[in-house]
């Protein structure tokens, strides 16, 4: 599929298959896609398709997706085997913020999937009946073979599902509590925090590592930290969806924004050959002297080279002809006339002589 082909970037700081897309409807077109070929290809073999979805704002453009594959290009749903990742608890189905009417409404709703393959934690049951049940859920999902695929969104503190920092590895479909950055996240939904539900019941971390193929989705710059930790941190159940990084066969699907902090986009020149282009260069120069917390004049040879940037010292050095140029470039956009100043000599500065009367 696209989302295999588009891994050929040579990553030695990425742990775990990353790809990146122009946009999040690309990402989303590519996902369903993958999706679409796996369900035709369990129709053909007369197996049910096991799929593992999720809610939140991420998947919504990948099932308005599925629902046009399915209208107008006849994909078929009634193979698929849906377990959705978690509900809140308490949670009537049939209240504005269930997860039950989440996904009838971006997608059961529009596609020929069987309601009795419909599988959504119970947000309904008493709190002495939700053991019993979580492990049934597991249970219908073991008998059944396993999760094919899974799809994920991540929390801002890298939840996948509602398994939230401190998750083990192993942990098993249970009750949860919710951590405060997920209710505040929520809590728009909700009409505020103190409406925003405490716990949920979520699958566990262990049931999703099981599955044969794992989708993790993000989109924004606003996920681009966690995302950074996630894929090029350590292993650690302060961010859950780092264990992806042990899963074999699981991939981070994200738009430009979300990868902006991934070593590769944010200093590429760490990772492959560059094009020292003049904006790369003054990007790199001034990352330099950010993180050695240097004067740029100071900066030497030796960290020129220590720090990834010996071609472009090859290049265009000494660093003191580097560091020179960059230096004068940042002075020249120092001004006192940020809106342009009447009769300027603007040839050595920013002030911009016409036009000469502006409003900003
Ligand atoms: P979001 O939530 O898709 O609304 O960003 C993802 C999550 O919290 O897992």
């Amino acid at each position: 599929s696209n989302i295999d082909k588009a891994t050929g970037f040579e990553k030695r700081f990425e742990n775990v298959g990353t790809i990146v897309f122009e946009n999040s409807t690309e990402a989303s077109k590519a996902v369903a896609q993958e999706i679409a070929d796996l369900i035709k290809v369990k129709q053909s073999q007369k197996q049910p398709c096991i799929l593992g979805l999720a809610t939140g704002s991420t998947p919504k453009g990948l099932y308005a997706e599925l629902v046009r594959l399915h209208k107008e290009e006849g994909l078929s749903f009634k193979n698929v085997v849906s377990f959705n990742l978690d509900e809140y608890y308490p949670m009537e189905p049939d209240s504005i913020n269930s997860y039950v009417r989440f996904m009838k409404e971006l997608l059961f709703d529009h596609v020929d999937i069987l309601p009795e393959n419909i599988n959504i934690p119970d947000g309904t049951l008493t709190k002495e009946a939700i053991s019993d049940y979580c492990r049934q859920y597991e249970a219908k999902i073991e008998a059944l073979g396993g999760i094919d695929l899974q799809i994920l969104g991540i929390g801002g503190n890298g939840h996948i599902g509602f398994n939230e920092s401190g998750s083990l590895k192993n942990s098993k479909t249970r009750l949860v509590a919710l951590d405060h950055i997920t209710r505040v996240a929520a809590s728009g939904d909700f009409g505020g925090l103190q409406k925003t539900p405490r716990t949920a019941i979520t699958l566990g971390v262990k049931k999703i590592m099981e599955a044969k193929r794992v989708i993790l989705m993000a989109w924004g710059e606003g996920k681009s930290s966690i995302i950074k930790a996630s894929v090029e941190g350590t292993v650690t159940n302060q961010v859950p969806a780092s264990y992806l990084q042990e899963h074999n066969n699981a991939t981070f699907v994200l738009d430009q924004a979300a990868s902006s902090k991934l070593t590769r986009i944010n200093t590429p020149w760490l990772v492959e050959k560059v094009t020292w282009t003049d904006k790369l260069i003054r990007k790199a120069v001034l990352g330099l002297a950010l993180k050695l917390k240097k004067p740029i004049l100071m900066l030497t040879d030796a960290d020129y080279i220590e720090n990834g940037m010996s071609d472009l010292l090859a290049d265009s050095g000494p660093a003191y002809d580097i560091n020179i140029k960059i230096f004068n470039k940042l002075q020249n956009t120092i001004t006192g006339w940020p809106g342009g100043k009447p009769n300027a000599d603007d040839s050595k500065r920013p002030e911009r002589a016409e036009p000469a009367k502006k409003r900003v």
